[in-house]
C-alpha cells in the first residue's frame, strides 16, 4: 500500500499552528463583521467556500465565527485571456442565489498563487451587485503573483514551494493530511 507520508519532504505548518492561524483569522473576521445595532438595513454575510481546497480551513473557520452567517459553495477555474489582467472565469458550481442586494460575501480560499482565480471571482461577484466581496485565504505565495491581487485576510505567507494537505492536493491526492507539508519534487516531476 502507498503511504502518502513518504511523499512529504517536510511539514511546513503543523496542526497546532493551523489552529492558531485559524483562531487569529476568525477573531479579526468576528471583529470586522460584528453586527452594528444602528444599521438601518443590515447586510447578510454569506461565507463561501471556494471548492475543493478550502474545505478543511472553511469548516474550522466557520466554527470559530460568532456572527450570523449563511454558508454557500463555489467551484471555479480561471483562464488567462491575453492582455486582460484578470483572465476569464469558468464557473463549475455557482452560489445558490439571484439577489445580491445587501449581501456581504466572504470568500474562503486555500491558497493564492498567481492570483487569477480570486481576481476573476471577486470581479465577477462585485459585478452582480454584492454590497461587499472580501477574501480570507489560509496561505499566500506572493512571489508567484501574476496579477495584482491581495486577499483581505491572510493566514500565512509561504515560499514558492508546492504544498499539500489540510485540503490542498496534488492530482486530487494528499487533501486528507491534517497538516500542510511540502511535496517532494520527485512526486510531481516523475
Ligand atoms: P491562482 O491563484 O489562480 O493561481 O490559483 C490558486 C489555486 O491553485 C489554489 O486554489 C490551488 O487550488 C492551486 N494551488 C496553487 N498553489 C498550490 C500548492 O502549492 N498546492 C496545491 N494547490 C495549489
Ligand atoms: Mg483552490
Amino acid at each position: 500500500m502507498i503511504n502518502p507520508i513518504h511523499d512529504i519532504d517536510h511539514v511546513l505548518i503543523n496542526e497546532q499552528q493551523l489552529d492558531e492561524i485559524v483562531t487569529r483569522l476568525a477573531d479579526r473576521i468576528n471583529h470586522d463583521y460584528a453586527p452594528s445595532p444602528n444599521a438601518i438595513r443590515p447586510c447578510k454575510l454569506i461565507v463561501v467556500a471556494v471548492m475543493k481546497g478550502s474545505v478543511f480551513f472553511y469548516t474550522d473557520l466557520i466554527k470559530k465565527l460568532n456572527i450570523p452567517i449563511e454558508l454557500d459553495f463555489v467551484k471555479v477555474s480561471s483562464y488567462y485571456a491575453g492582455t486582460r489582467s484578470s483572465g476569464q472565469l469558468k464557473i463549475h458550481l455557482d452560489l445558490k442565489r439571484d439577489d445580491y442586494e445587501n449581501i456581504d460575501i466572504l470568500l474562503v480560499e486555500d491558497i493564492v498563487d498567481s492570483g487569477r482565480t480570486l481576481a476573476c471571482l471577486t470581479e465577477n461577484l462585485r459585478g452582480r451587485g454584492a454590497h461587499s466581496v472580501r477574501t480570507v485565504t489560509m496561505l499566500d505565495k506572493p512571489s508567484r503573483r501574476e496579477v495584482d491581487y491581495k486577499a483581505d485576510y491572510i493566514g500565512a505567507e509561504i515560499p514558492d514551494e508546492f504544498v499539500v494537505g489540510y485540503g490542498l492536493d496534488f492530482d486530487e491526492k494528499y487533501r486528507d493530511l491534517p497538516y500542510i507539508g511540502v511535496l517532494k519534487s520527485e512526486v510531481y516531476t516523475k
